[in-house]
C-alpha cells in the first residue's frame, strides 16, 4: 500500500488521541496522511500534534480562502484513495447519513468520490440508541465501510458497545478497503466455529471445532480482496483483523447474526453448529441432588445454511460444509442436495484424522458437476485453494 494517500478526518470525542497513533503507524507502513479537524476535536488533539506527526498541513476550516486558491475542498476531498473518519461521533455519523454539509469534514465526505472508511467512537447507550443505528442502517446502505466499535470499558466509565477499534485494527481494514484482488467488491459472509448451548449459566453443550478453518477461509479471501462478515461462536483461534466481526454463542444468535447481514455475494457455511439446545436451561447453576440426575430436554436447532439457501436473500454463490465420519462423499453429495447449497466442502471428522481441532484437512470439494478430491494439506493452504476457486467462479 506503500504511497496510498489517506483523507483522514478526526471527530471530536476522547479517542481522538487514538488518532495520532494511527498516524504515526499510518506513516510507518508507508501512507499519506491528509488530516481534517473538525471544530471539536481540536477540544481532545491539537492541529500542532497532527500536524507534526502527519508531516502534512492540517485542514480545518471550509471558508479559507488561502486554501481554497491551492486546493479547494472538492479537490481535497478526491486526491486521495480512501477517506477515513476515525473517531467517527454519533452527531458526525448523523450529518453524514441526512447529507449536511456545513463544515469542512461533512463537506468532504459529501464531495468525494472515493470509498469512505468510519471508526465509531460513543458511550454505549449513543451506540445503541435507535437513532445512531437507523443512521447505521442508512450509512451501511450508502456502502460506507464501517470498523468496530469494540466492546469494553470506557472513558465515560461504562462499559458496553462504543470503544473505537484500535489503530491496528482499522489499518487493516483500510488495507482490505484498499485491496484491488479478484474479489474486490464482493462482499462474503463466512460462518465459523462451535456453537455454545447452555445449560445453565456455568455449563453448556460444544463441539471441537477450533475455528482454525473458518479463520483461515476469511483470512484467504481478505488477501484477495473481498469485504468479508465473519460469524463466529467461541473458537480457540483468533478472528483475522479487518473483517466485520460478529461474535455469537448458540446456534439461534448465529441465525439471527447471519439473517442480520446484506448484500452478501458468497456465503461460505463453515461453523460447526450444534443441532441441539436445551429448551428447560436453567437461570441458575443446577445443583447436585443426590435423589435424581437432571433430564436435559433437547430441541433441534434450524438449520442455518439451509435457511440461507431457502431465502429470498440467497447469495449468488453458497457453499456449505460437511463434518462426515463414514462414507464422506456419499453423505456429502446428499446433504448438499439436502440443503440446497451449490458447494460442499467434505471432511472426514473421525478422531482417527486429527482433522477437528487440528491444524490439517483432507476435502473432498463437491458441485453440481462432480467432486474432487484434494490431498491433505494445511488449513490455510485450503483456504487459499477454496478462495480462488470462488474468485474464479465469479469472475
Ligand atoms: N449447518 C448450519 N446449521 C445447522 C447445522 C449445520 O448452518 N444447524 C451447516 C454447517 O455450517 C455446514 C453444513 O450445515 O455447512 C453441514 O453441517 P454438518 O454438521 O456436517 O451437518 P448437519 O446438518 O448437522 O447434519 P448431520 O449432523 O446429520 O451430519
Amino acid at each position: 500500500m506503500a504511497g496510498k494517500k489517506i483523507l483522514l478526518i478526526i471527530g471530536g470525542g476522547i479517542a481522538a488521541f487514538k488518532s495520532l497513533d494511527l498516524i504515526r503507524r499510518l506513516l510507518e507502513s508507508g501512507y499519506q496522511v491528509i488530516p481534517v479537524l473538525t471544530k471539536s476535536a481540536t477540544e481532545f488533539v491539537t492541529p500542532l500534534s497532527v500536524s507534526a506527526l502527519a508531516g502534512e498541513k492540517v485542514h480545518q476550516d471550509l471558508f479559507d480562502l488561502n486554501d481554497e486558491s491551492q486546493m479547494g475542498h472538492i479537490e481535497l476531498s478526491r486526491a486521495v484513495d480512501l477517506v477515513v473518519v476515525a473517531p467517527v461521533t454519533a452527531d458526525l455519523m448523523a450529518k453524514m447519513a441526512h447529507g449536511h454539509a456545513n463544515d469542512l469534514a461533512s463537506t468532504l465526505l459529501m464531495a468525494t468520490d472515493k470509498q469512505v472508511l468510519i471508526a465509531p467512537s460513543m458511550n454505549v447507550r449513543m451506540w445503541e440508541h435507535a437513532a445512531t443505528q437507523r443512521n447505521l442502517a442508512v450509512l451501511k446502505d450508502d456502502g460506507i465501510l464501517i470498523c468496530g466499535p469494540n466492546e469494553g470499558g470506557m472513558a465515560c466509565g461504562e462499559f458496553g458497545f462504543g470503544r473505537m477499534a484500535e489503530p491496528v485494527e482499522i489499518i487493516a481494514a483500510i488495507e482490505v478497503a484498499l485491496n484491488e484482488g479478484p474479489l474486490n467488491g464482493r462482499h462474503i459472509l463466512v460462518t465459523s466455529g462451535p456453537t455454545h448451548e447452555p445449560i445453565d449459566p456455568v455449563r453448556y453443550i460444544a463441539n471441537r471445532s477450533s475455528g482454525a478453518q473458518g479463520t483461515a477461509i476469511a483470512s484467504a479471501l481478505l488477501a484477495l480482496g473481498a469485504r468479508v462478515t465473519f460469524v463466529t461462536g467461541p473458537a480457540d483461534v483468533s478472528p483475522p483483523l479487518g473483517v466485520d466481526l460478529v461474535k455469537i454463542q448458540t446456534a439461534m444468535q448465529m441465525l439471527d447474526a447471519v439473517k442480520a447481514v446484506q448484500n452478501v455475494d458468497v456465503g461460505i457455511f463453515v461453523a460447526a453448529v450444534a443441532d441441539w439446545r436445551i429448551v428447560n436451561a436453567s437461570d441458575q447453576k443446577i445443583k447436585k441432588n443426590v435423589d435424581s440426575l437432571p433430564v436435559l430436554e433437547l430441541s433441534e436447532n434450524p438449520d442455518i445454511l439451509s435457511t440461507v439457501c431457502a431465502s429470498k436473500m440467497r447469495p449468488t454463490l453458497v457453499v456449505g460444509f460437511a463434518a462426515e465420519t463414514q462414507n464422506v462423499v456419499k453423505n456429502a453429495r446428499a446433504k448438499r442436495q439436502r440443503k440446497g447449497c451449490d458447494w460442499i466442502v467434505a471432511n472426514d471428522v473421525s478422531p482417527g484424522t486429527g482433522i477437528m481441532g487440528g491444524s490439517e484437512n483432507d476435502v473432498v470439494l463437491i458441485t453440481a458437476d462432480g467432486t474432487e478430491d484434494w490431498p491433505r494439506m494445511g488449513k490455510d493452504h485450503v483456504a487459499r485453494r477454496l478462495a480462488k476457486k470462488i474468485a474464479e467462479e465469479l469472475n
